[in-house]
């Protein structure tokens, strides 16, 4: 009985005294490992008198099991204090403020979801056609012939192929046309190039938004309508606007929607030329020679077309007077606006 009683109480002290997982494994395979003391004591049953095995047995077992019990105890706390210690080591407090800021969606991006849903609840569709470009869809068909002075003023870039980085969201009309018959009414946000020299209001690649609308007795008062609603919507109110007459090849009568400088409010300054006016969104009736190169009949059908200047829209509703602040990257203004 003192045998396993001293046994018991060395076991605990190695217990006691393991100061780390490892070493308490240490402790395990001396007392119950294949060698260990434990099965040491077990193997003594054989040399017992009969009758006194099983009461040996038992008492060994027991030992064995109050053994067990300490070292798992003392295991847990081991572990227990281990993870104190690598938190104290990694502590982390998850209630202080964090240098992380939230993302924002670009101006542009937010202006033109604007546009969309505008438009969709005048119950115009989304439209879009390829960046790059063919003569015919970027001006043969936009009754823009070849060698037409009008050509110039668009500034284009030629590709070694022929093809053209489209010098306007217009060619996109001559897409939809070619492939629906009207009544038609899209709208085609999207990318243009044009050989420009950069500057606060010019970029070589610039977003606009394409319109178009062709039904059967469309008016130039559906045009003013629509655009002036739209102006209002983007610009948040209802900003004084006047319509000019201007000229481009697809359109007849062709126009220019200005509204009033909101820099100077209408007075004159460098942002306006001093002219009180900007100018946002070219537009007009559509040409017959444009229907009838998309296979339409303009003795039945006509319409209304628009290429608004996105970025410039951007601009005016931002109230940013450099077109360049929007591409350089600057994540304040983004956030900021
Ligand atoms: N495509 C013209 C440009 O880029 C803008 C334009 C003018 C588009 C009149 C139109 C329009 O649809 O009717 O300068």
């Amino acid at each position: 009985m003192s045998q396993l009683e001293s046994l018991y109480a060395q076991a605990a002290r190695d217990v006691a005294a393991a100061g780390d997982l490892p070493a308490l494994d240490g402790v395990r395979v001396q007392y119950l490992g294949k060698k260990g003391a434990i099965k040491a004591l077990l193997k003594q049953t054989g040399k017992l008198p009969p009758e006194e095995r099983p009461g040996w047995g038992q008492k060994v077992n027991a030992l064995n099991k109050q053994v067990t019990d300490a070292l798992e105890a003392r295991k847990a706390e081991l572990q227990h204090a281990a993870e104190q210690a690598a938190l104290e080591a990694g502590w982390l407090d998850p209630t202080l403020p964090t240098a992380a800021r939230t993302g924002a969606l670009h101006p542009i991006t937010k202006v033109l979801m604007e546009v969309v849903d505008h438009f969709h609840g005048l119950g115009f569709e989304v439209a879009s056609g390829p960046e790059i470009e063919d003569a015919f869809h970027n001006f043969d068909a936009l009754n823009i012939p070849d060698n037409h002075p009008a050509r110039d003023v668009w500034d284009t870039f030629y590709l070694t192929t022929g093809e053209i980085p489209r010098t306007h969201t217009s060619s996109v009309q001559i897409r939809t046309m070619e492939q629906r018959q009207p009544p038609l009414r899209i709208i085609a946000p999207g990318k243009c190039f044009r050989n420009e020299t950069i500057d606060a209001t010019h970029l070589a690649a610039f977003n606009q938004c394409e319109g178009l609308y062709i039904d059967r007795d469309v008016t130039v008062g559906h045009l003013k309508a629509t655009l002036e609603g739209l102006v209002e919507r983007l610009m948040g109110y209802k900003v004084p606007t006047r319509f000019r007459p201007a000229f481009y090849p697809f359109v007849e009568p062709g126009l220019d929607l200005d509204i009033e400088c909101i820099f100077c409010k209408g007075e004159g300054c460098s942002i306006c030329k001093y002219g009180g006016w900007i100018e946002v969104i070219p537009c007009g009736m559509v040409h017959p020679n444009v229907l009838r190169s998309c296979g339409i009949d303009p003795e039945e059908f006509n319409g209304f077309a628009f290429g608004m200047g996105f970025d410039r829209m951007v601009m005016l509703r931002y109230g940013i007077d450099d077109l360049r602040r929007l591409y350089d990257g600057n994540l304040d203004l983004v956030r900021k606006l």
